[in-house]
Protein backbone atom coordinates (compact mmCIF):
# COMPACT_ATOMS: atom_id res chain seq x y z
CA UNK A 1 0.00 0.00 0.00
CA UNK A 2 1.19 3.43 -0.61
CA UNK A 3 1.73 5.65 2.17
CA UNK A 4 -0.12 8.94 2.50
CA UNK A 5 3.43 10.46 2.25
CA UNK A 6 3.61 9.59 -1.58
CA UNK A 7 0.57 10.22 -2.37
CA UNK A 8 0.82 13.87 -1.10
CA UNK A 9 4.39 13.83 -3.04
CA UNK A 10 2.13 13.25 -5.84
CA UNK A 11 0.01 15.83 -5.91
CA UNK A 12 0.45 18.72 -8.27
CA UNK A 13 1.96 21.99 -7.67
CA UNK A 14 -1.07 24.00 -8.08
CA UNK A 15 -3.11 21.91 -5.71
CA UNK A 16 -5.04 22.70 -3.07
CA UNK A 17 -5.61 21.25 0.20
CA UNK A 18 -8.17 22.16 3.19
CA UNK A 19 -7.65 21.34 6.55
CA UNK A 20 -9.59 21.44 9.17
CA UNK A 21 -10.07 19.89 12.45
CA UNK A 22 -13.64 18.02 12.11
CA UNK A 23 -16.88 19.52 13.02
CA UNK A 24 -15.38 23.06 12.05
CA UNK A 25 -17.27 23.27 8.78
CA UNK A 26 -14.78 21.40 6.59
CA UNK A 27 -19.00 20.72 4.59
CA UNK A 28 -19.23 23.78 3.63
CA UNK A 29 -16.06 24.30 2.80
CA UNK A 30 -15.87 21.41 0.84
CA UNK A 31 -18.56 22.65 -1.34
CA UNK A 32 -17.74 26.14 -1.94
CA UNK A 33 -14.04 25.09 -3.06
CA UNK A 34 -15.21 22.70 -5.51
CA UNK A 35 -17.93 25.06 -6.94
CA UNK A 36 -15.57 28.22 -7.23
CA UNK A 37 -12.76 25.91 -8.71
CA UNK A 38 -15.09 24.46 -11.11
CA UNK A 39 -16.98 27.23 -11.78
CA UNK A 40 -16.08 27.60 -15.51
CA UNK A 41 -17.26 23.79 -16.21
CA UNK A 42 -20.09 23.41 -14.01
CA UNK A 43 -21.60 26.90 -13.93
CA UNK A 44 -24.52 27.46 -11.36
CA UNK A 45 -27.18 25.50 -13.08
CA UNK A 46 -29.67 23.00 -11.42
CA UNK A 47 -27.15 20.41 -12.74
CA UNK A 48 -25.01 21.36 -10.58
CA UNK A 49 -23.21 18.75 -9.13
CA UNK A 50 -23.64 19.65 -5.57
CA UNK A 51 -27.71 18.96 -6.40
CA UNK A 52 -26.92 15.29 -6.60
CA UNK A 53 -23.42 14.31 -4.88
CA UNK A 54 -22.79 15.41 -0.88
CA UNK A 55 -19.42 17.60 -0.84
CA UNK A 56 -17.98 14.43 0.73
CA UNK A 57 -17.77 12.73 -2.07
CA UNK A 58 -16.77 15.42 -4.72
CA UNK A 59 -13.50 16.48 -2.38
CA UNK A 60 -12.01 13.26 -1.09
CA UNK A 61 -10.08 13.42 2.49
CA UNK A 62 -6.32 11.97 1.82
CA UNK A 63 -6.17 9.88 4.62
CA UNK A 64 -9.25 8.58 4.66
CA UNK A 65 -9.58 7.20 1.44
CA UNK A 66 -5.98 5.66 2.33
CA UNK A 67 -7.13 4.45 5.53
CA UNK A 68 -10.37 3.78 6.21
CA UNK A 69 -10.99 2.66 2.80
CA UNK A 70 -7.95 0.97 2.23
CA UNK A 71 -7.49 1.81 -1.46
CA UNK A 72 -5.36 4.39 -2.75
CA UNK A 73 -7.72 7.25 -4.36
CA UNK A 74 -7.06 7.54 -8.67
CA UNK A 75 -5.22 10.69 -7.96
CA UNK A 76 -4.96 11.10 -12.05
CA UNK A 77 -9.37 10.99 -12.55
CA UNK A 78 -9.08 14.29 -11.16
CA UNK A 79 -9.09 17.53 -12.70
CA UNK A 80 -6.14 20.02 -12.15
CA UNK A 81 -5.92 21.81 -10.17
CA UNK A 82 -6.60 19.45 -7.69
CA UNK A 83 -8.57 19.70 -4.16
CA UNK A 84 -8.50 17.49 -1.39
CA UNK A 85 -9.26 18.00 1.92
CA UNK A 86 -7.27 16.34 5.08
CA UNK A 87 -7.70 16.31 9.19
CA UNK A 88 -4.16 16.31 9.73
CA UNK A 89 -2.18 18.17 12.18
CA UNK A 90 0.33 20.67 10.85
CA UNK A 91 2.94 18.84 12.52
CA UNK A 92 1.81 15.80 10.91
CA UNK A 93 2.12 16.88 7.17
CA UNK A 94 4.57 14.91 5.28
CA UNK A 95 7.99 17.36 4.05
CA UNK A 96 6.84 17.59 0.73
CA UNK A 97 3.60 19.60 1.18
CA UNK A 98 6.44 22.17 2.61
CA UNK A 99 8.41 21.95 -0.36
CA UNK A 100 5.76 21.82 -3.23
CA UNK A 101 3.85 25.09 -4.34
CA UNK A 102 0.52 23.78 -2.81
CA UNK A 103 -2.03 25.66 -1.18
CA UNK A 104 -3.53 25.03 1.82
CA UNK A 105 -6.70 26.43 3.38
CA UNK A 106 -7.70 26.12 7.00
CA UNK A 107 -10.68 26.67 8.65
CA UNK A 108 -11.38 26.87 12.22
CA UNK A 109 -14.52 27.39 14.40
CA UNK A 110 -15.06 28.25 18.19
CA UNK A 111 -14.08 25.09 20.19
CA UNK A 112 -17.06 24.96 22.09
CA UNK A 113 -19.30 24.76 19.04
CA UNK A 114 -17.12 22.21 18.15
CA UNK A 115 -16.86 20.41 20.95
CA UNK A 116 -20.81 20.04 20.22
CA UNK A 117 -20.94 19.27 16.94
CA UNK A 118 -18.53 16.51 17.64
CA UNK A 119 -20.73 14.91 20.20
CA UNK A 120 -23.82 14.98 18.42
CA UNK A 121 -22.49 13.81 14.91
CA UNK A 122 -20.77 10.94 17.13
CA UNK A 123 -23.61 9.53 18.48
CA UNK A 124 -25.32 10.34 15.26
CA UNK A 125 -23.00 7.81 13.51
CA UNK A 126 -22.43 5.40 16.29
CA UNK A 127 -24.62 1.90 15.38
CA UNK A 128 -27.82 1.34 17.64
CA UNK A 129 -26.82 -1.32 19.89
CA UNK A 130 -23.50 0.80 20.78
CA UNK A 131 -23.99 3.00 23.97
CA UNK A 132 -24.27 6.42 23.35
CA UNK A 133 -20.99 8.52 24.43
CA UNK A 134 -21.58 10.52 27.72
CA UNK A 135 -21.43 14.32 27.27
CA UNK A 136 -19.65 14.81 30.59
CA UNK A 137 -17.14 12.32 29.89
CA UNK A 138 -16.56 13.10 26.28
CA UNK A 139 -16.26 16.82 27.47
CA UNK A 140 -13.77 15.77 30.24
CA UNK A 141 -11.71 14.32 27.64
CA UNK A 142 -11.68 17.34 25.07
CA UNK A 143 -10.82 19.30 27.68
CA UNK A 144 -7.44 17.24 28.30
CA UNK A 145 -6.64 17.38 25.10
CA UNK A 146 -8.21 13.95 23.76
CA UNK A 147 -10.14 14.40 20.76
CA UNK A 148 -10.21 12.79 17.19
CA UNK A 149 -7.36 14.88 15.93
CA UNK A 150 -5.22 15.60 19.04
CA UNK A 151 -5.66 18.50 21.23
CA UNK A 152 -7.28 21.12 19.43
CA UNK A 153 -4.99 24.06 20.38
CA UNK A 154 -2.76 21.95 19.11
CA UNK A 155 -4.57 21.63 15.45
CA UNK A 156 -5.51 25.10 15.40
CA UNK A 157 -2.15 26.79 16.55
CA UNK A 158 0.02 24.77 13.93
CA UNK A 159 -1.74 26.09 10.99
CA UNK A 160 -2.48 29.78 12.51
CA UNK A 161 1.33 29.78 13.30
CA UNK A 162 2.29 28.82 9.77
CA UNK A 163 -0.14 31.17 8.32
CA UNK A 164 1.41 33.98 10.07
CA UNK A 165 5.00 32.80 8.76
CA UNK A 166 3.90 32.01 5.04
CA UNK A 167 0.93 33.71 4.27
CA UNK A 168 0.45 32.73 0.74
CA UNK A 169 1.53 29.47 1.39
CA UNK A 170 -1.90 28.76 3.93
CA UNK A 171 -5.04 30.97 3.99
CA UNK A 172 -6.65 30.90 7.58
CA UNK A 173 -9.82 31.16 7.95
CA UNK A 174 -12.65 31.25 10.64
CA UNK A 175 -15.90 29.69 10.70
CA UNK A 176 -17.62 32.95 12.46
CA UNK A 177 -16.23 35.21 9.89
CA UNK A 178 -17.86 33.47 7.17
CA UNK A 179 -21.20 33.22 8.61
CA UNK A 180 -20.52 37.22 9.25
CA UNK A 181 -19.01 38.15 6.33
CA UNK A 182 -19.58 35.67 3.31
CA UNK A 183 -18.64 37.84 0.84
CA UNK A 184 -15.78 39.12 1.87
CA UNK A 185 -14.08 35.36 2.79
CA UNK A 186 -15.31 34.11 0.00
CA UNK A 187 -13.54 36.63 -2.71
CA UNK A 188 -10.98 36.15 -0.49
CA UNK A 189 -10.71 32.18 -0.68
CA UNK A 190 -11.10 32.56 -4.37
CA UNK A 191 -8.54 35.13 -4.64
CA UNK A 192 -6.33 32.54 -2.83
CA UNK A 193 -7.03 29.68 -4.91
CA UNK A 194 -6.00 31.59 -8.03
CA UNK A 195 -9.45 32.13 -9.36
CA UNK A 196 -10.64 36.04 -8.57
CA UNK A 197 -13.95 37.00 -9.32
CA UNK A 198 -13.99 38.81 -12.44
CA UNK A 199 -15.42 41.59 -12.90
CA UNK A 200 -18.49 40.36 -15.20
CA UNK A 201 -19.04 38.09 -12.72
CA UNK A 202 -19.21 40.43 -9.49
CA UNK A 203 -21.89 42.29 -12.23
CA UNK A 204 -23.56 38.89 -12.51
CA UNK A 205 -23.81 38.10 -8.86
CA UNK A 206 -21.77 35.00 -9.15
CA UNK A 207 -20.63 36.00 -5.59
CA UNK A 208 -23.90 35.25 -4.19
CA UNK A 209 -25.29 32.68 -6.70
CA UNK A 210 -22.30 30.23 -5.14
CA UNK A 211 -22.89 31.11 -1.74
CA UNK A 212 -27.09 30.70 -1.54
CA UNK A 213 -25.95 27.32 -3.55
CA UNK A 214 -23.20 26.16 -0.63
CA UNK A 215 -25.94 27.65 2.37
CA UNK A 216 -26.61 25.26 5.11
CA UNK A 217 -30.44 25.93 4.08
CA UNK A 218 -29.80 24.72 0.42
CA UNK A 219 -27.98 21.96 0.78
CA UNK A 220 -29.44 20.65 4.08
CA UNK A 221 -32.45 20.66 1.85
CA UNK A 222 -31.15 18.51 -1.35
CA UNK A 223 -32.31 15.48 -1.73
CA UNK A 224 -29.10 13.51 -1.78
CA UNK A 225 -28.06 14.80 1.83
CA UNK A 226 -31.71 14.41 2.74
CA UNK A 227 -31.72 10.64 2.46
CA UNK A 228 -28.10 9.69 0.47
CA UNK A 229 -25.58 8.36 1.93
CA UNK A 230 -21.60 9.39 1.41
CA UNK A 231 -19.13 6.90 -0.25
CA UNK A 232 -18.21 5.79 3.46
CA UNK A 233 -21.76 4.50 4.14
CA UNK A 234 -22.36 7.63 6.84
CA UNK A 235 -25.71 9.47 6.39
CA UNK A 236 -25.47 12.53 4.61
CA UNK A 237 -27.80 14.25 7.05
CA UNK A 238 -25.39 13.79 9.98
CA UNK A 239 -23.19 16.91 8.32
CA UNK A 240 -26.11 18.97 8.49
CA UNK A 241 -27.50 19.91 11.80
CA UNK A 242 -28.01 23.74 13.19
CA UNK A 243 -25.33 25.49 11.08
CA UNK A 244 -25.11 28.27 13.67
CA UNK A 245 -22.57 30.37 15.32
CA UNK A 246 -23.33 29.81 19.78
CA UNK A 247 -25.48 26.91 19.44
CA UNK A 248 -22.92 25.22 22.74
CA UNK A 249 -25.58 27.94 24.58
CA UNK A 250 -28.19 25.33 24.21
CA UNK A 251 -25.74 22.36 25.57
CA UNK A 252 -23.14 23.38 27.62
CA UNK A 253 -23.64 24.94 31.34
CA UNK A 254 -22.31 28.31 32.10
CA UNK A 255 -19.60 26.28 34.02
CA UNK A 256 -18.94 23.96 31.36
CA UNK A 257 -18.52 26.86 29.11
CA UNK A 258 -16.60 29.03 31.44
CA UNK A 259 -13.70 25.93 32.24
CA UNK A 260 -13.25 26.10 27.81
CA UNK A 261 -13.09 29.41 28.02
CA UNK A 262 -10.48 29.29 30.13
CA UNK A 263 -8.44 26.54 28.02
CA UNK A 264 -8.91 29.16 24.95
CA UNK A 265 -7.52 31.73 26.92
CA UNK A 266 -4.43 30.01 28.21
CA UNK A 267 -3.60 28.30 24.83
CA UNK A 268 -4.26 31.01 22.50
CA UNK A 269 -3.85 34.58 24.58
CA UNK A 270 0.16 34.76 23.24
CA UNK A 271 -1.45 33.55 19.34
CA UNK A 272 -3.12 37.06 18.83
CA UNK A 273 -5.63 34.58 17.68
CA UNK A 274 -9.25 34.10 19.76
CA UNK A 275 -12.79 33.01 19.53
P1 LIG B 1 -23.40 21.98 13.74
O1 LIG B 1 -23.30 20.57 14.25
O2 LIG B 1 -23.02 23.01 14.76
O3 LIG B 1 -24.70 22.27 13.11
P2 LIG B 1 -17.93 19.41 9.35
O4 LIG B 1 -18.41 19.74 8.00
O5 LIG B 1 -16.51 19.84 9.60
O6 LIG B 1 -18.19 18.01 9.72
O7 LIG B 1 -18.76 20.34 10.35
C1 LIG B 1 -20.13 20.14 10.50
C2 LIG B 1 -20.73 21.41 11.02
O8 LIG B 1 -20.85 22.36 9.96
C3 LIG B 1 -22.13 21.18 11.55
O9 LIG B 1 -22.32 22.13 12.58
C4 LIG B 1 -22.97 21.47 10.32
O10 LIG B 1 -24.31 21.75 10.59
C5 LIG B 1 -22.23 22.68 9.77
N1 LIG B 1 -22.49 22.91 8.34
C6 LIG B 1 -22.64 21.98 7.38
N2 LIG B 1 -22.88 22.57 6.21
C7 LIG B 1 -22.89 23.89 6.42
C8 LIG B 1 -23.10 25.03 5.59
N3 LIG B 1 -23.36 24.90 4.30
N4 LIG B 1 -23.03 26.24 6.15
C9 LIG B 1 -22.76 26.39 7.45
N5 LIG B 1 -22.56 25.36 8.31
C10 LIG B 1 -22.62 24.12 7.79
Amino acid sequence: MRSLAWIIRATKENDILLATNPKSGTTWLKALMFTLLNRKDCPITKDHPLVTTNPHDLVPFLEFDLYANNQVPDLASFASPRLFSIHLPFTSLPKSVHESACKLVYLCRDPKDVFVSFWHFANKLSPQNVEIISFEETFHKYCKGVSICGPFWDHILGYWNESLRNPEKILFLKYEDMKEQPRLHLRRLAEFMRCPFSAKEETEGVVDEILELCSFGNLRNLEVNKDGKVSTGAESSAFFRRGEVGDWKNYLTAEMGDQLDEIIEEKFSESGLSF
